[in-house]
Formats: structure tokens, sequence, C-alpha cells
């Protein structure tokens, strides 16, 4: 129930005039880096860190033929997110030629999905609830799950930033208080660590006045 409430209102503001569809918004601007970007549409994917499913629910929307499957360390996130689809095949907001997404519970550190299998890993707001352990980890776990010429995607905060840069230091502190790991996120050289896992250096785009998106090529 509160998930959805709570990335739409942290996220309203993205843009003033977008007022409550800035979520929306937000994943459209990322989806259209990935459109732009990718050579085909990618035909099998992997959401990591899908949470109760509004990410991979996007690319439902964006790439309807894809197969796509939802990683989360939260069984009951993914219970809710096979609870949405259910609804949403109920009301008709899912096209019946959609192919139903598989969720799987796990770390996306090592997700336990076939090698080699996917074109497109996509990992949405998450790295900046990761340590930095983990999403190297997660970096090196999505190249194992990609196929030769398939990409990784990531999207999160910019901490370059000017609405980041120009956050109060008690706002700052207040929010580390639900993401105790923003120091290792802010911190983290993402090209270089692109690089490190085996993939080519990332494009970055700068997809809302305080989200980028990195996009990188398996080598
Ligand atoms: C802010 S939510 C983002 C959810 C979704 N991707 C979206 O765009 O709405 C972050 C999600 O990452 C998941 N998560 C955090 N660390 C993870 C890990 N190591 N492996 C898998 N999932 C993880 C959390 O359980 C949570 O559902």
């Amino acid at each position: 129930m509160e998930v959805e409430v709570a990335a739409q209102a942290v996220h309203a503001k993205i843009w003033p005039e977008a007022g409550a569809a800035g979520d929306d918004r937000l994943r459209q601007s990322y989806h259209d880096v990935l459109m732009a970007q990718l050579p085909q549409a990618p035909e099998a994917i992997v959401d990591i860190g899908c949470g109760v499913g509004m990410s991979t629910e996007a690319f439902q929307t964006t790439f309807p033929q894809a197969r796509l499957t939802g990683v989360d360390l939260s069984p009951y996130f993914l219970a809710v997110a096979q609870y949405r689809q259910q609804e949403r095949q109920a009301t008709g907001e899912i096209p019946v030629t959609a192919t139903p997404i598989a969720w799987h519970h796990g770390a996306g550190e090592a997700t336990g999905l076939p090698a080699a299998a996917y074109d497109l890993v996509s990992i949405c707001l998450v790295f900046h609830e990761l340590p930095q352990s983990a999403a190297k980890a997660i970096l090196r776990e999505a190249r194992r799950l990609l196929r030769p010429g398939g990409h990784l995607a990531i999207m999160d905060m910019n901490p370059r930033s000017e609405a980041i840069q120009k956050l109060p230091p008690f706002v700052f502190t207040l929010l580390k208080s639900t993401e105790p790991y923003l120091d290792d996120y802010f911190a983290l050289d993402m090209e270089a660590e692109f690089e490190a896992a085996g993939f080519e250096r990332p494009t970055v785009t700068l997809n809302s006045p305080r989200h980028r998106t990195f996009v990188g090529k398996v080598i």
C-alpha cells in the first residue's frame, strides 16, 4: 500500500509542472534514454531490486514483447508485486499479449538466474541503498547474467546535481536515517566500477534534474 504512494511523493516535485505525475515521468525519462541508446528492443530483461514491481511494470509498457524477471531481496515486496500484476490484469491495464513477469526472490549479488541469458539488466533506484561491497558484487552479477552484446542500465540519484548538492546538511542527515549508505553511493566511481566489472565505459545521461542513467555494454 505504501510503496507506490511513497515513490509518487518523493518524485512529485522533480519537475514542478509534472506535479503528482513526477514518478511516471521519471520512469519515462529513463526509458527514453534506453530507447535512444539500445541497438534494439531487448527480448529478455532482469530488473534487479524490483521492489513491488513499479520499475518492472514500466518495462511491460515500454517493451511489451520482452520476457521480464523481477528480482528482490524482499519476499513480501515480491508477493505485493504479484498481487499488483493480478490487479492490473483484471482491470485491463496490461496488454493481453504481454508476457507474464517472473518474480524471483534473491540477492542482486547472487541471483541464481542463468548466466548469459539476458539482453538487459536494469537496476532502478537501488544503488543509493547499497554499501559499496554489494554495489560491486551486483555489477559483477549483472555481467554474468548478460549475453554477449548485452547492456546494463542503472538509474538513480545524481550526487552532482544542484538539487542534491544544495541539500541543507540537516536534511541530508535526516535522509540518511532511511538511506544509511548514501555516503558509500556518493563516493562510488560508477564509470570505473562498470569497467572493473567487465563493461565498456558507460554513457552517463542526466534524465531528470536530480537523476542520472548509466548504460554500459558488456565487453
Ligand atoms: C527504492 S526500491 C526501488 C524499487 C524499484 N526498482 C523501483 O524503481 O520502484 C529498492 C529495492 O531494492 C531492493 N534491494 C536492496 N538491496 C538489494 C539487493 N542486494 N538485492 C536485491 N534487491 C535489493 C529493496 O528490497 C527494494 O525493494
